[in-house]
């Protein structure tokens, strides 16, 4: 018969075991809380205390109900009070040794039948349950910080563990509103090992001088909808036990994209935990605040020297380099892209000079746009006139020349470099002297576009992400020869289109993709393995990690032929045997399963 869990054992009430017992009582069960001494106690008990109330404040919770919380509550420092409990959570400090000694009592004091769940997050359940004489009744129960909040628990089941245990907590997650997904005994589980060699990869790109910390932490929030920026959220795990973590990873992935980067190691050592400390990656108001007091806006111009500073400009960006005016934008184009940025630039003000290949692309870019605008008119954001004005302010041509009056020109045609280059060297014979020339290529190096022209000065990138006209990121890319006034001018016309910039150097990738596409290959390792399936990825990483799609949902979206050549570009870039395609992605592309475009990719559709 299953069992029904009516009181549990919590064994340490720091950040996640409090949180744990806070989660168990709200569901009406009762807890036993044990912590190590009086003050240990205290300060347990007090993270309960200032969570519901909180919840409390917030009216998520009646002052009756957290009463009767903290009656559920018995908590103290004699770890013989779980001898009753049918289940208790082991939930003291990533140490192994620590957590074997605590097993070993529990082992000692509490009947067989009861289970012991430990909540580490990295550290071997095989080895902890084969301590014990009762393996098959012990296993992982991994919560998510901050626990009363994340509504993911991963189950850990070992080659020993009792099918029907597994049953009994599956149970229990769902009874305490949970989700609860159920993987072997890896180093990582899901969510992390998915999640730490991307958050790894975040901070390489911090101590190679890629990017900002704010910088990428935007790029992943207005690029992916991700909750939190990966810096900020190792802030918030905490830089030590995210060095452990990704340490254990590393003892069995052997792939150095998992090895801690140096810079974590030397924030631990320096005593910069991240928010609990009042310092990590960030600096915030006080210790265990959410407050950063020392973001700085994505304005600075690469200082490197690389700019050769040519600039004729009439005003100047917010870091206080020249910009020059942009009134006239050309787009070359009639593709999704092209379409989205149209719309936007028009919208923004700024007249726009649309270049087609013939005029019944035209006809269809103008369809799209009025579509578009109708859809924007009846969701109230824009009046009739407004309309009709910007609908004005587009000139279409199928002539490349027309374009030569453009401050701005943005090519945004097919992904290929020979027909990028050969258009480059054409709009070089066109366009007036000092017209800035775009590329929104997503993987091409932008370098290659800027030297197919007699002006390699004036050439950035500017990626923009899809729906053009729905996502705020758009990722400004200067190359080793691009001049400080063009990355400068293009970086207020994205903010003047109401976007949020970026800038990052000319690597495969730039931020996003180079963060997000080694990611979403991992996953398709880990499926491949038969760790878990489709259904237990995609959850983990939605519910654990709060991302709007898991990593399958996802590919399914861009389309597995798109990302099997992201994948391709960063490996060739990188060499990174960890970037290497993973077979499967390639089997499906060549099956034709290319996602939700042809109605099966990872899921049928
Ligand atoms: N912090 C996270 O984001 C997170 C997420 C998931 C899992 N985990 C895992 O959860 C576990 C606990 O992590 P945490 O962040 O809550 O750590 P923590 O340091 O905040 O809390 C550990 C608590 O255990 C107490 N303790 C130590 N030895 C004890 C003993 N012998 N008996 C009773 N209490 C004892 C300590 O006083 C402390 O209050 C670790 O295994 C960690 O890897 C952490």
């Amino acid at each position: 018969m299953a069992q029904d869990f009516t009181k549990v054992g919590v064994v340490g009430l720091g950040t996640m075991g409090a949180g744990i017992a806070e989660v168990l009582a709200r569901a009406g069960i009762d807890v036993v809380g044990v912590e190590l001494n009086d003050e240990t106690l205290a300060r347990g008990l007090g993270h309960i205390r200032h969570s519901t109330d909180r919840a409390v404040s917030r009216g998520k919770l009646t002052e009756a109900d957290r009463d009767a919380l903290f009656g559920r509550i018995h908590a103290g420092t004699e770890l013989s009070a779980v001898a009753g409990c049918g289940l208790v959570v082991e939930a003291v400090p990533e140490r192994i040794e620590d957590k074997r000694a605590v097993l070993a009592e529990l082992d000692a004091l509490c009947p067989s039948g009861t289970i012991i769940a430990t909540n580490t997050s990295s550290l071997s359940i095989t080895e902890l349950a084969t301590g014990t004489s009762r393996p098959s009744r012990v296993v992982g129960t991994h919560w998510f910080n901050p626990a009363p909040v994340m509504g993911l628990v991963e189950i850990i089941r070992t080659v020993v563990t009792d099918p029907a245990v597994l049953a009994d907590l599956e149970a229990l997650v769902t009874k305490v509103g949970k989700t609860a997904v159920v993987a072997g005994d890896r180093a990582g589980f899901i969510a992390n090992a998915l999640l730490f060699g991307y958050l790894n990869n975040a901070v390489r790109m911090l101590e190679a001088h890629y990017a900002t910390r704010e910088d990428i932490d935007a790029a992943m929030r207005f690029g992916c909808g991700h909750p939190m920026g990966p810096l900020a959220l190792l802030d918030l795990i905490g830089l030590d036990a995210a060095y452990e973590i990704l340490d254990s990873i590393y003892h069995t992935s052997r792939d150095h994209l998992h090895a801690p980067a140096p810079l974590l190691k030397q924030l631990v050592t320096a005593g910069m935990l991240g928010r609990k400390t009042g310092r990590g990656f960030y600096t915030y108001a006080a210790p265990d605040s959410s407050e950063i007091v020392d973001a700085v806006t994505s304005d600075s111009v690469p200082s490197s020297g690389t700019g050769t500073g040519t600039g004729t400009g009439t005003g100047a960006g917010r870091s206080g380099v020249p910009t020059r005016p942009v009134r006239t934008i050309g787009v070359i184009g009639t593709g999704t892209m092209a379409s989205g940025i149209i719309e936007v630039a028009a919208r923004s003000g700024y007249d726009v000079v649309l270049r087609a290949r013939g005029e019944e692309k035209i006809a269809d870019v103008r369809k799209k746009l009025e579509w578009s605008l109708d859809k924007v008119v009846a969701k109230g954001r824009i009046t009739l006139d407004e309309r009709a004005a910007t609908l004005a302010r587009v000139r279409a041509t199928t002539d490349l020349a027309a374009l030569a009056d453009c401050d701005l020109i943005i090519e945004a045609v097919v992904e290929d470099l020979e027909v990028k280059r050969a258009l480059f060297a054409e709009i070089d014979a066109v366009a007036r002297p000092g017209a800035i020339l775009a590329t929104t290529t997503s993987s091409l190096p932008v370098i290659e576009c800027a030297t197919a022209t007699s002006r390699p000065q004036d050439v950035v990138g500017m990626h923009w992400f899809n729906p053009a006209q729905v996502m705020r990121l758009v990722e400004i890319v200067p190359t080793v020869l691009t001049a400080d006034d063009v990355t400068a001018t293009v970086l207020e016309v994205a903010r003047a289109a109401g976007k949020h910039p970026v800038l990052c150097a000319d690597r495969a990738g730039f931020i996003v993709n180079a963060l997000l596409f080694p990611y979403l290959n991992d996953a398709v390792k880990m499926l491949e393995a038969h760790y878990a399936d489709v259904e237990a990825i995609d959850t983990a990483m939605k519910v654990g990690c709060a991302h709007p799609m898991g990593p399958f949902e996802l590919a399914d979206v861009v389309g597995l032929d798109v990302t099997l050549a992201i994948v391709r570009t960063l490996y060739l870039e990188f060499r990174e045997p960890g970037y290497a395609p993973a077979p499967l992605l390639e089997h499906l592309v060549k099956a034709g399963y290319l996602g939700r475009k042809t109605r099966r990719g990872f899921r049928v559709h």
